[in-house]
């Protein structure tokens, strides 16, 4: 079959959707990116924020017609939504002929196949804990210099807004020579940055005696990469050992996404978050103590149940005492299932969160435009991702603790990507830092 693989979500359901591919391309079929052309469409889904549910559900309406005209094209949802609505995605979209879980794509190539003899339900429902990774596929299908690795699955937290633990299962971790396997593949394959990927990646390794700082210690034994990155990390388990390690190893970062949620102690109990304000700021002293020049990048979810003008103060607040090299600011939606979804009213009118989006967003471009500001005139090492999407002239590269640079691009653009140079800042968005090459 030809087969297109649609990726809403984060860059978990990217890889995860690039790890399906590389089971369906050893099972003969092929992976194309033109819908028209394609045989059989797959959805790797989101159930993060309804808004990321509501958009394929129209994506999969407007397939009707050509599956009505096209009986033998195969329509697919997987992942997350998958997981989460199971039988009910049937009711919702009767033409499709597939529903496949979080835990069942190992089976994706079979369960399609399947699929000709009348519509498949594949969906974990027992025990999220059961071995669903697709570990034994090699990576043959990687190309670039920006590879995700998985190192590990599932939450243990249960944030009370949040879906994921019961879509993605319990938290479990790749053992440390997979993933170092994993990395040499990539490398060999041309990967220069690798991103280790978790929903909580400083809780790697928990369950089988390790931790994320030996993980970085010995996925940096690999050679001939550039850098490291991971994401995300959840602010009860960050510790000093691993901001430690991140300093003392070069290849690795100088940046930790370490969502806040909230600047106030009570919304982040409501949160069911696990740490106060204080020892949200303390994790901060610590990043800054032992890896100073580090930035950190958080998220925000406005409007949850009876926040208060003053609890959403303290996020402002937050936003500009942390300087977050950037904010991610989500409006609060209730997700079936969760405790705060059957325990607490989502109070807060359409209205409200949506002020409270744009005033943590000025916010955070106040931070960003002073730093961008303060920054012309330095000197930046980068390395360079490629040529710019928006401006064929330009590349674009990030620094160590993820800011992004442009400058201009030299004729022999395509030997830069990969490497590491150093740019002369001489302009700034608020966001991007304008600069020219220096040396290479
Ligand atoms: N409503 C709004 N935002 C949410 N997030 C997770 N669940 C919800 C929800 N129910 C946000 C959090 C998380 C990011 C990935 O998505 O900020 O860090
Ligand atoms: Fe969701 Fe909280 Fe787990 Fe992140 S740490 S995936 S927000 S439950």
């Amino acid at each position: 079959m030809k087969i297109l693989i649609h990726t809403f979500g984060c860059q978990m359901n990217k890889l995860d959707s690039e790890l399906v591919a590389e089971a369906l391309v050893a099972a003969g079929h092929e992976i194309v990116a033109d819908e028209a052309e394609a045989n059989a469409i797959l959805f790797n889904t989101c159930s993060v924020r309804d808004h990321a549910e509501q958009r394929v559900l129209s994506r999969i309406a407007h397939l009707r017609a050509r599956k009505k005209a096209e009986p033998d094209l195969r329509l697919g949802v997987m992942g997350c939504m998958a997981q989460r609505l199971a039988r009910e995605l049937f009711d919702k979209a009767p033409h499709l002929d597939l529903v496949c879980g979080t835990r069942k794509f190992p089976q994706i190539a079979e369960l399609l196949e399947q699929s000709f003899a009348g519509p498949v339900l594949a969906v974990e429902e027992e025990s999220l804990t059961a071995p669903g990774t697709l570990d034994a596929h090699g990576r043959s299908l990687f190309s670039g210099i920006q590879a995700y690795i998985s190192i590990m699955r599932g939450c243990n937290n249960f944030c009370t807004y949040c879906i994921v633990p019961y879509v993605r299962g319990r938290e479990e971790s790749r053992p440390i020579a997979a993933v170092v396997g994993e990395a040499r593949a990539l490398v060999s394959r041309g990967a220069k940055e690798i991103t280790l990927l978790g929903q909580n990646v400083d809780a790697y390794g928990k369950d089988i005696g390790s931790s994320l700082a030996e993980l970085l210690r010995e996925v940096d034994k690999v050679e001939d990469f550039v850098r490291m990155r991971f994401v995300t990390s959840h602010p009860k388990d960050i510790t000093e050992e691993l901001v430690k390690t991140v300093a003392a190893l070069p290849r690795v970062c100088n940046h930790f996404h370490m969502p806040a949620q909230s600047g106030s102690t009570k919304m982040l109990k409501a949160m069911n978050r696990g740490y106060t304000r204080e020892e949200y700021d303390r994790r901060l002293e610590i990043i800054a103590k032992h890896c100073p020049g580090a930035l950190v990048t958080s998220d925000f979810i406005v409007g949850f149940p009876d926040e208060a003008d003053e609890d959403h103060e303290q996020s402002v607040e937050l936003i500009k005492a942390a300087k977050f090299q950037n904010s991610y600011v989500f409006k609060y939606s209730p997700r079936p299932g969760t405790v705060a979804e059957k325990k607490l009213v989502d109070n807060a009118p359409e209205e409200v969160k949506k002020q409270r989006n744009h005033e943590l967003l000025s916010a955070q471009e106040e931070v960003n435009c002073a730093r961008s500001a303060s920054l012309v005139g330095s000197t930046q090492e980068i390395m360079v991702e490629g040529i710019s999407r928006r401006d064929k002239t330009r590349m674009t590269g990030r620094t160590s603790n993820n800011l992004i640079c442009v400058f201009p691009a030299p004729e022999d653009a395509e030997a830069l990507v990969g490497k590491l140079v150093t740019l002369k800042i001489n302009a700034c968005g608020a966001l991007t830092l304008i600069g020219e090459l220096q040396s290479r």
